[in-house]
């Protein structure tokens, strides 16, 4: 087999960057080593920026977003008993839209069907070769048989645990790490949403975080230790815990119902450097991790999408490679904001070991100076709804 693109993951970065290259006449292969019903099966965050919409419309994958996706004008901060809102429209002129990244990946996989572009699934033992020249390709395992895939360039849209950036020598990589010493409990209830917006939630039992699906389904996460475990927590455990890290206005306001999906997620900060090697390209989780806090991960693997899409586009067009010389560069310069961003978040709202008292009462003096400074709030809404691409 052949393609001008060899693109390794089928999840957002992977098909978003298939659309966008389908469109434009480049053609490219998806692969991923599971099924699509695994895939769509991933429950992932929901919080899509401006930025990452135009980007759904450009690839003719957002009709169903916009006819279903919550446009959000703001949210709100939770601490010491009381509920601020933070006005993103009034101090950004940018809205959010609420809509699950599994929907986005539903989305651009029928899209891809419909384009009849090369997909394939449950590839074994994909691996990368000869990135370092100007003839790359892939290999994989099907039916006992091993393939070959040859082409110009190869998308490392394999997530975190994939084999694009393992495959890089180590004396070419540079990666920075900061875990975190707790998770996040997630439950989905087919129950209405607590409030129209979204809660995070500072409190001396741990952070909470009230989301949404639709106006009938939520989301909900408490930060729980990193070796909790799911079984731990009935769903009568679960509300009343979310129930005391609430404003007591917002405690009796949630339904309560049967969950339908329960999982402990653990939290890191994760960046690749750089993106880029030789015919090899990171995007995505592939590159970098951030702690869902500050809802980017999905819309850092849009920008990278858009940087790598930009310079494929202008090499198939006109041969030039200067948007695949800058990729890394400055998807990176994004990247890193948003990591700090994510991390800031994830520092101000959660509690640490070593919290105690004092760190509590720092974090409030720290959310209350946010919250009655439009300087400040307007600093946190820019980051929220996203810097320009
Ligand atoms: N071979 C083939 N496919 C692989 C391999 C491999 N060795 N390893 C991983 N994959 C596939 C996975 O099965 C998955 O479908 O790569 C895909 C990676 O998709 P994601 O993990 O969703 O990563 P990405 O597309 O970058 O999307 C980032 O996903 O994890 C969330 O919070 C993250 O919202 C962000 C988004
Ligand atoms: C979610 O809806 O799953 C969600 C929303 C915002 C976040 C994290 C997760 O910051």
């Amino acid at each position: 087999m052949r393609a001008h693109v060899a693109i390794i993951g089928s999840g957002p970065a992977g098909l978003l960057l298939g659309q966008l290259l389908t469109n434009a006449g480049i053609d490219n292969i998806v692969l991923d080593r599971v099924g699509k019903d695994y895939i769509l099966g991933r429950v992932r965050a929901g919080v899509l920026e401006e930025g990452s919409v135009r980007l759904l419309d450009q690839a003719g994958s957002s009709a169903r977003l916009h006819a279903q996706g919550l446009q959000h004008d703001g949210f709100s901060l939770a601490f010491d008993g009381r509920n601020h809102r933070i006005n993103l429209w009034e101090l950004t002129g940018k809205k959010v839209t609420v809509y699950g990244q599994t929907e986005v990946t539903r989305d651009l996989m029928e899209q891809r069907e419909i384009s009849g572009a090369k997909s394939i699934y449950e590839a074994d033992n994909v691996n990368v070769h000869d990135f370092g020249s100007t003839s790359p390709h892939v290999t994989y395992e099907q039916a006992g048989r091993t393939e070959r895939i040859d082409c110009d360039f190869i998308a490392g849209c394999d997530g975190f645990h994939g084999v694009s950036r393992r495959s890089v020598p180590e004396r070419a990589i540079s990666t920075y790490e900061r875990a975190y010493p707790f998770g996040w409990l997630g439950v989905l209830a087919e129950v209405p949403p607590v409030a129209s917006e979204l809660i995070y939630a500072n409190h001396p039992r741990g952070f909470a975080l009230c989301s949404m699906r639709s106006m009938t389904r939520s989301r909900y996460y408490v930060q729980c230790p990193l070796d909790d475990k799911v079984e731990a927590w009935s769903d009568d455990r679960f509300w009343d815990e979310l129930r005391l890290r609430l404003p007591a206005e917002d405690a009796q306001a949630v339904t309560t119902g049967p969950s339908f999906e329960k999982s402990i997620a653990p939290l890191r900060s994760f960046v690749a450097e750089p993106m880029r090697f030789g015919r090899l390209f990171l995007a995505g989780d592939a590159a970098h991790i951030v702690p869902p806090t500050g809802a980017k991960g999905l819309n850092l693997a849009v920008s990278d999408v858009h940087y790598l899409f930009e310079g494929l586009r202008d090499y198939y067009t006109d041969g030039s490679v200067a948007g695949l010389d800058a990729y890394s560069g400055r998807a990176l310069q994004r990247v890193w904001k948003a990591v700090r961003f994510s991390w800031s978040m994830t520092m101000m709202m959660h509690r640490f070991p070593d919290t105690g008292a004092f760190g509590q009462k720092i974090q409030e003096a720290e959310l209350d100076y946010l919250v009655h400074s439009r300087a400040a709030s307007t600093a946190l809404a820019e980051n929220y709804v996203g810097l320009a691409f």
